[in-house]
């Protein structure tokens, strides 16, 4: 049984067989691989793209998918996360894919070992298919050709499991990451780190903008964000004719994050990103129901 916890559980050729497939998905409308097969979403947290998409990429694949919604879950009853598991799995589904605000719930239903567990988002530590649909949104971008390039992670990077599941992916594939935030929003990282996006600019390939995520904050980390985007906003005068990839997973925050006028620029791939979201999360629901 295999599990999709972080990148960790992947070997470098099943990430290959996931870009792979995801090409092939994209590019012929596939065949029914997993017609006889059941899905169990458990979203604990809020989701618009990455639900959608699980639920899009198994059902483009013939799979069906149960969605329980925990806010009228036996969970308001007091049942244990462990106990809701045990029973759904107990109706023998073929996988469950769950997001929890906290790190290690994926890994701890995973060792139950009672289904395949796919995580859609844990805590401020791992978003697997996150990272691999943004690994492949650049692999795309560069037909492939990706090694040494340069991805600039900007903004609540420390709150982040976008963030934290893409470094460890981009660095295993061989990309260089650098790391740009205020120093709230900044980790405990060797990676290079500037405060200064105007500096960091000049040694970019690809960004990747993040929303600060202000459910994650204990007490609010800056006031004001008009001013933090004065400094972090990617717009069309910071960016001038630069050739640099621009990604966000999503929410955007506009004009703080991203520019309006950038979003619609061409350098910018925030739908594309969805896009790619369905074709890799088919790859991998392939690879975990059928390959391993
Ligand atoms: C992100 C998430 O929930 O981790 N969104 C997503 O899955 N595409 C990022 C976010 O909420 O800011």
């Amino acid at each position: 049984m295999q599990h999709l916890i972080d990148i960790s559980d992947l070997s470098n050729k099943q990430i290959d067989v996931i870009l792979r497939d995801a090409t092939t998905f994209k590019t012929k409308r596939p065949i029914q691989l997993l017609q006889d097969k059941l899905l169990i979403a458990l979203f604990f947290e809020d989701s618009t793209r990455t639900r959608s998409s699980f639920e899009i990429a198994a059902k483009k694949l013939g799979a069906a998918v149960v969605h329980l919604d925990p806010s009228t879950s036996s969970t308001n009853k007091g049942e244990t996360l462990e106990d809701t598991f045990a029973n759904l799995c107990a109706m023998q589904p073929d996988g469950v894919i769950i997001r929890h605000a906290q790190n290690d719930i994926p890994r701890q239903l995973a060792d139950m070992e009672m289904t395949s567990v796919i995580n859609a988002g844990a805590g401020n530590y791992a978003h697997p298919t996150q990272a691999l649909l943004d690994l492949f949104t650049i692999m795309e971008h560069f037909n492939g050709d990706i090694k040494g390039k340069t991805v600039g992670i900007v903004g609540d990077i420390i709150s982040s499991r976008v963030a934290s599941s893409a470094i460890r992916l981009f660095e295993r594939m061989g990309l260089n990451v650098i790391l740009i935030a205020p120093k709230p929003f900044m980790p405990q990282s060797d990676l290079v780190q500037y405060e200064n996006l105007d500096e960091a600019l000049e040694h970019l390939d690809v960004i990747m903008s993040l929303r600060a995520q202000l459910e994650r904050h204990q007490t609010p980390v800056f006031e004001d964000y008009q001013e933090y985007a004065k400094h972090y906003c990617i717009t069309k005068e910071r960016m001038q004719n630069r050739e640099i990839l621009i990604l966000h997973p999503g929410p955007v925050m506009h004009n703080i994050d991203i520019s309006d006028e950038m979003l619609q620029d061409p350098r910018c791939k925030v739908l594309e990103q969805v896009t790619n979201g369905v074709y890799i999360r088919m790859a991998v629901l392939k690879l975990l129901m059928l390959d391993a």
